[in-house]
């Protein structure tokens, strides 16, 4: 993406970075709206197909709010949701339920009774045992919903590699290859007065760059779908082969467009569908970075300057509490001081956020021009699982959220204070 840069300062959505820090405080994630709806406009002109229904479902762990939620209504999306916290922040955005899919390998029996309470149309059953409470958890509510069962293929992919493991042995999913515990899941499901099983769900991991692991997966789940009608007669109308599409967080990145990654899944599907004389009613897929990585950046006020025997540090106001991504898979990310795009990098910096742990590093040998205590850094492809993965720890305040589009700005999440962290505390007495 072009940077936008004005007197030496950088610009998201024709906004000033040091006008948007001054204004909204530090750290704070910054979206470019026009970005947000050029993905989605994206997702939905090639994402089609004339021998399925297909629907795109954000999965919304990525990074949900009121105004995200919005924006995805306005554009046709569905909404992958994982726990009860997320399906109810979608029903009080008013988020069509019937495009609500509830993931999880453990969802409880109350986050069973809200959903179809609410009237979340799919619940994506993990496993066996999950399966019997959610029959009977709609017997005894009386309510419906339709039912999709996550499968593991055997495959994993992550960034370059894909793996074709054989190995059964992951937390998500009934194996493909489990003929047995599947009969029985449907079995029980189609049995159910109130449930319809519609299909399988299947996600491979994160960050995929080689868009062969998706062919790959979708010659297995064609296989199997083939195997259910000719052995079992059991047809499988839908097949949501997940996310996991990478993006660019550093120059090294290169991902495949939003109408590659499309048109190579729809032009498979077809395929495989065609050659093995088949036919599913909807073809789905769950993307979640890359719809809003990219769109996002962090910035940062810069605190004090430390130089050791290796390494330049710089301190910013914020830290593994607003992008834990580091510390949890080693992710690396870009930066610029943001008040400076016009000066020459000449110093090669490791970024530190403010917690106490040794592991608190944002970006290690950024090379920057030579910082001082009140600049503004600003962190690139910020936008997913940073917020939704920010945490109060040494309890920082979890920081503001704008959307910025066409010069104006909106914060659509403020920034906690410190009494809110308080909000809970209490000193009651209970009868146990
Ligand atoms: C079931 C499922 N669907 C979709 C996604 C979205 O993946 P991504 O954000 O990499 O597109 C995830 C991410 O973990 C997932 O677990």
């Amino acid at each position: 993406m072009a940077k936008e840069i004005n007197n030496g300062i950088l610009k998201v959505g024709g906004v000033s970075c040091d006008k948007l820090a001054d204004t909204c405080g530090t750290p704070l994630f910054v979206y470019d709206q026009e970005e947000l709806e050029k993905q989605l406009w994206s997702y939905k002109k090639y994402f089609r197909s004339d021998l399925f229904e297909t629907e795109i479902i954000y999965a919304s762990k990525a990074f949900t709010c009121n105004a995200m939620l919005h924006l995805l209504k306005q554009y046709g999306f569905g909404l992958d949701v994982v726990s009860g916290g997320e399906l109810y922040i979608a029903h009080k955005a008013d988020f069509p339920m019937d495009q609500v899919y509830f993931h999880g390998n453990n969802k409880t029996i109350d986050e069973l009774e809200l959903a179809l309470n609410l009237r979340c149309k799919t619940i994506v059953l993990d496993n066996d045992m999950e399966c019997k409470a959610l029959i009977d958890t709609a017997e005894r509510m009386q309510k419906s919903a339709s039912v999709l069962i996550r499968v593991n293929p055997g495959i994993t992919a992550h960034t370059h590699k894909y793996i074709i493991t054989g190995d059964m042995d992951s937390k998500f999913g009934v194996a493909l290859n489990d003929e047995k515990m599947l009969m029985e899941m449907i079995e029980s499901i189609n049995n159910s007065q109130y449930l319809s099983f519609e299909g399988f769900h299947v996600h491979i991991g994160s960050q995929i760059f080689d868009l062969k692991a998706y062919e790959i997966l979708i010659e297995r789940m064609i296989k199997r779908i083939k195997k259910m009608k000719t052995d079992y007669k059991i047809e499988i109308k839908a097949l949501n082969l997940g996310g996991g599409f990478g993006v660019r967080y550093t120059e090294e990145d290169e991902p495949n467009s939003i109408r590659e990654v499309c048109e190579r899944i729809i032009n498979k599907c077809e395929a495989e569908l065609k050659a093995s004389d088949l036919s599913i009613k909807k073809l789905m897929i769950e993307p979640g970075r890359s719809i809003v990585a990219e769109a996002g950046y962090t910035l940062y006020r810069v605190g004090y300057l430390k130089q050791t025997p290796n390494i330049s540090y710089i301190f910013v106001d914020g830290g593994m509490t607003d992008n834990i991504r580091k510390a949890l898979y080693d992710a690396k990310y870009e930066c610029d001081l943001a008040n400076k795009m016009d000066l020459k990098k000449t110093i090669k910096y490791t970024v530190a956020g403010k917690c106490c742990e040794s592991g608190d590093i944002l970006i290690e040998n950024a090379m920057l021009p030579k910082a001082q205590m009140g600049d503004l850094l600003v962190v690139y492809g910020t936008g997913a699982y940073g917020y939704s993965m920010a945490s109060n720890y040494n309890r920082l305040n979890k920081p503001a959220v704008v959307f910025v589009k066409d010069g104006k700005t909106r914060i659509v999440i403020k920034r906690e204070s410190y009494s809110d962290q308080l909000r809970f505390e209490t000193d009651e007495e209970v009868i146990v």
